[in-house]
């Protein structure tokens, strides 16, 4: 399932955010990425130690923490720390997927969620788009500033080249709950119509039918 998080950043954070990523060293993204995607990643990523990484770390992480569609569609259980990418003209990432087992040690997850956050505006550079391979062909995502696309990490996709411009994006890896991405999907539409329903007939029975039904297989299918 592809779902795009409107509204993630408001303008507010995003020119903060902006703002810091002016004054922080970006280096060569090819230090994070695994053998088979260095081979075809050019763009750069900021440093992720430091004072100012926490904070847009911070910053970042407690807008999407609190979006609904991101809780119900990841599910998440371990989250990594963001990832603030760069790609100035001429830069791309050709087709990978994404490395399935990221953090160290006991902080070790498995990464089941991919999240792009667009931190600039599509006018502000030529290309770049993100194209995702789905089942239904190549999905091509260029959204406003402070929306976001969520995919599953085992999903094929590429960064296509800056033409012109700079594009701004950062990028969230987690392990969800559920792990298997067709049940996510069925959980995050079960909990779409059970919002409706708690909304709208929060005392009908068949509302706390939905209700428990979407709890238990919470519990069913959850891995925590
Ligand atoms: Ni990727």
């Amino acid at each position: 399932m592809l779902l795009e998080l409107t509204g993630v950043l408001d303008t507010e954070k995003l020119v903060n955010i902006r703002a810091m990523l002016e004054k922080v060293a970006f280096v060569d993204g090819q230090h994070s990425a695994g053998q088979a995607a260095r081979r075809v990643k050019n763009n750069l990523e900021m440093q992720q130690k430091g004072q100012q990484a926490e904070y847009l770390d911070h910053l970042l992480m407690g807008s999407l923490a609190e979006h609904p569609d991101f809780r119900s569609g990841a599910l998440p259980y371990r989250v990594a720390q963001p990832v603030f990418a760069r790609y100035t003209q001429g830069m791309h990432y050709g087709d990978h997927v994404d490395d399935p087992i990221m953090g160290n040690g006991p902080a070790k997850f498995r990464t089941d969620v991919s999240v792009t956050v667009f931190l600039n505006e599509p006018d502000d550079y030529e290309g770049g788009e993100l194209v995702i391979n789905t089942t239904f062909g190549p999905r091509q995502i260029k959204l406003p500033a402070g929306h976001a696309v969520m995919y599953p990490s085992t999903s094929v996709h590429h960064v296509a080249e800056v033409t012109s411009g700079e594009r701004l994006a950062a990028i969230v890896w987690l392990q969800s709950m559920v792990r298997d991405p067709g049940q996510r999907e069925l959980l995050y539409q079960l909990d779409q119509a059970r919002n409706v329903l708690l909304t709208e007939r929060p005392d009908a029975e068949e509302t706390k039918q939905v209700d428990r039904s979407y709890v238990n297989l919470i519990r069913m299918w959850s891995e925590v």
